[in-house]
């Protein structure tokens, strides 16, 4: 162990958590070892600690009130899902969607990348809980990290500290180990820098130790481990071996004026609009109609004793998209977001707030860049840079969302009504259509596909088959986890009725056709309308769409042959489509479940 530590207070009776503390200082080296509380306090001093460091600048508080801002390395902006790898030890096990490398292999290279990587540094203890700590379906993990900003977001994104460590003392629960490094040890003396991190970046899982390792990055899911890689990667793992499902999807409760409520889970990828429909407020014409947030993009999903599937937000707080932003777009996430909130890559405005392209109408004379560059709207004209990194995100706790629903943090979860699959299509998929059956959904959700976005580093606007959205979060074999979906429905009684959407289709001049954001609520309508055998469904070759008339159209103007446009399913453009179903279906052939090749073989006769 390293000698120049200073006092260490512990906050564990777990003699097998203490031990792997050590044996993970003594290879990373930290200068000292903090364990975290979780308490308000510490999370002030450690703040104000960023401040002084220079990666955090505090906000105007007169503005945003107990708020921060900081800027990421331009080299670390969003998921590396290149970098990013499923261990387990069959290659087939991870399937051909995911990086895989030998475990043995794999960890001998991370010790050797985290030998010493801690130099310098204080490693942080961090307990944290995924999901509310009195559920049945909580998990825990334990981060240990060397980024005191990996530290306070979590504090936002799950429950921390003291109470964590109290439930890892009682025992009950499998600790899952995380390990993080931004890797950049200090020598003595050495000056650190606002955002350290290392061009060698490895987000490693080990699914069947239930591990994780993440190496060189600071930002986003790539080091809030909780998120992606435990909440999503692992937990995929035990989901699929436990009976319950890991997904990546809001969830949402519509209440009718009449007060009945029902919940939908809704699965679209990365920047595709789940935060912004999660925190809908329904627009003209719904009088008495609210929208209830409980989750913006994870949900634990698991059959409760009636056979009925449940619903819980493993999460405490959003880790949002800013750009497009705004009290306009999405009024409940600006009230989420005006205090105790920590934005990253988002620009600088001289009175000490925070701004993005799309908050407000007209941009600032002027600010600071996400790369901390003088930024005005006529230098933009001229570099067509924005002001805010397109990943640029807000990290907020979920409590402070007004339309945060009261059983947001129900132990037992929220009972789901539908499943919403959607993707960004500019083109074939209509507005909405809900699969025939159980089946058919799944292979809806499997076959889906959306344009890629900023969220993950690479090309953005190119199509790809992102199955349930799940595509850079399955943690196993794809064609494995298709049959989960499938198998699930043998442990209910009500089965949860499964719909497709797509708020992005263009017309021919290129523009999106479906105004979005809170209009989605007509959408919604109908979908609840489905769930409880009210609204009437056209049968068409994918699936069941909605009739003109069964639309609540009040308080919004919408030509029927607008509607219609957005509704299309054309024949032969789904032909096309279908053969590119194929190309995903090869890959995972072996072990694709025989009731999707059916789905398919259907689907073709009716088209
Ligand atoms: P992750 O946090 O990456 O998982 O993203 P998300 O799925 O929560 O996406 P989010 O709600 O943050 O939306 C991403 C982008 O899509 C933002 O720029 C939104 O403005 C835009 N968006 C969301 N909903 C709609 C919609 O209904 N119509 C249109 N045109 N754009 C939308
Ligand atoms: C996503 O990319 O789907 C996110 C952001 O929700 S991150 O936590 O960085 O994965
Ligand atoms: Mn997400």
């Amino acid at each position: 162990m390293a000698t120049s530590r200073g006092p260490e207070v512990v906050f564990t009776t777990n003699k097998h958590l203490v031990r792997w503390v050590e044996k993970m200082a003594e290879l990373t080296q930290p200068a000292s070892i903090h364990w975290v509380d979780g308490s308000q306090q510490e999370y002030d001093s450690l703040c104000a600690q960023l401040v002084e460091q220079g990666t955090f600048t505090r906000l105007n508080p007169d503005l945003w009130p107990g708020c921060f801002y900081a800027r990421s390395d331009p080299r670390d902006v969003a998921r590396v899902e290149e970098r990013t790898f499923i261990c387990s030890l069959s290659r087939d096990a991870a399937g051909p969607t995911n990086n895989w490398e030998d475990p043995f292999q794999m960890r001998r290279k991370l010790k050797e990348l985290f030998r010493g990587c801690m130099r310098g540094r204080t490693m942080y203890v961090l307990p944290f809980c995924m999901g509310p700590l009195d559920s049945p379906a909580a998990q825990i993990g334990v981060e240990l990290t060397d980024s005191a900003y990996v530290v306070v977001n979590m504090r936002i994104m799950a429950r921390i500290g003291l109470p964590v460590f109290k439930e890892i003392d009682k025992d009950t629960k499998r600790v899952v180990p995380c390990l993080h490094s931004v890797g950049m040890p200090l020598a003595p003396g050495q000056q650190d820098v606002p955002w350290p991190c290392n061009d060698t970046k490895y987000i490693v899982h080990f699914p069947e130790t239930r591990e994780i390792w993440s190496y060189g990055s600071g930002y986003g899911g790539n080091a809030l481990l909780g998120k992606k890689c435990f909440a999503l990667r692992i937990a995929s793992n035990m989901a699929r071996d436990q009976g319950w499902m890991a997904e990546h999807m809001l969830i949402l409760g519509v209440e009718s004026p009449e007060g009945e409520k029902t919940y939908i889970a809704a699965a679209f990828p990365s920047a595709c609009g789940k935060t912004n429909l999660a925190m809908l407020i329904p627009p003209q014409g719904f009088d008495g109609w609210k929208v209830w947030t409980v989750g913006d993009d994870i949900a634990w999903i698991r059959p409760d004793g009636n056979g009925q599937l449940r619903a819980i937000n493993p999460e405490a707080g959003f880790f949002g998209v800013a750009p497009g932003t705004s009290a306009k777009t999405n009024p409940n996430a600006m009230a989420a977001l005006a205090r105790n909130t920590i934005f990253t890559n988002v620009a600088l405005t001289p009175d000490g707030g925070v701004w993005w392209e799309g908050m407000t109408d007209a941009p600032p004379a002027e600010c600071l860049d996400w790369k901390g560059q003088v930024w005005t709207p006529e230098i933009a004209v001229r570099s067509g840079a924005p002001a805010a990194h397109p990943n640029g995100r807000f990290t907020a706790p979920a409590a402070q969302c007004p339309s945060i629903d009261p059983a947001w943090e129900d132990p037992q979860g929220v009972p789901l009504g539908a499943i919403v699959f959607g993707g960004r299509r500019s083109d074939t998929m209509p507005l909405v259509y809900q699969a025939f059956n159980w089946s058919a959904g799944v292979y809806m959700g499997a076959t889906m596909a959306s344009e890629t976005t900023a969220a993950a580093v690479g090309a953005v606007g190119k199509l790809r088959r992102d199955p349930m959205a799940m595509l850079p979060f399955c943690g196993y074999h794809m064609g494995d986890y298709f049959r989960h979906w499938i198998k699930m429905q043998r442990l209910l009684t009500v089965t949860p009725r499964l719909f497709h959407v797509n708020w992005f289709r263009k017309d021919a001049a290129g523009r999106f056709i479906w105004p979005g954001f809170s209009e989605n609520m007509r959408i919604l309508k109908w979908i609840v309308d489905r769930v409880h055998g009210r609204a009437q469904g056209k049968e068409t070759p994918i699936g069941w769409t909605p009739y003109y008339q069964d639309i609540h159209w009040t308080g919004l103007k919408m030509p029927r042959e607008r509607f219609e446009e957005l509704q299309t399913v054309d024949c032969m453009q789904w032909r096309k489509e279908v053969i590119r179903h194929e190309e995903l279906f090869i890959d995972l052939h072996d072990h694709l479940p025989p009731e999707l090749i059916y789905q398919r073989e259907l689907l073709i006769c009716r088209l």
